[in-house]
């Protein structure tokens, strides 16, 4: 996870590959590192950054959500997955 918090400029958001798994990865202003999972769990689409609203939207159907991964908008009802820093 090192190597993620030197990618990530503070205030950044990135799709990163950990293992086999592609995690969200957003670095705060303070420099602290928020991972979660990058699948939404509504149908299991992989979630873009938005440097405007900083937030994880999905491409598919529309739901958003914070970079600690709370569902900000629907129709996804459950929050991503966290991850290991
Ligand atoms: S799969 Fe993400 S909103 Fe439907």
């Amino acid at each position: 996870m090192f190597a993620i918090a030197h990618l990530l400029k503070k205030g950044e958001g990135k799709i990163a590959e950990v293992g086999e798994e592609k995690v969200a990865a957003y670095r705060n202003d303070s420099g602290q590192l928020h991972l979660v999972s990058s699948v939404c769990t509504h149908l299991g689409c992989v979630v873009h950054w938005n440097s405007a609203e900083k937030s994880w939207d999905c491409p598919c159907h529309g739901s958003r959500f914070s970079v600690d991964g709370k569902v900000l908008e629907g129709p996804a009802y459950l929050d991503l997955a966290k991850r290991e820093k």
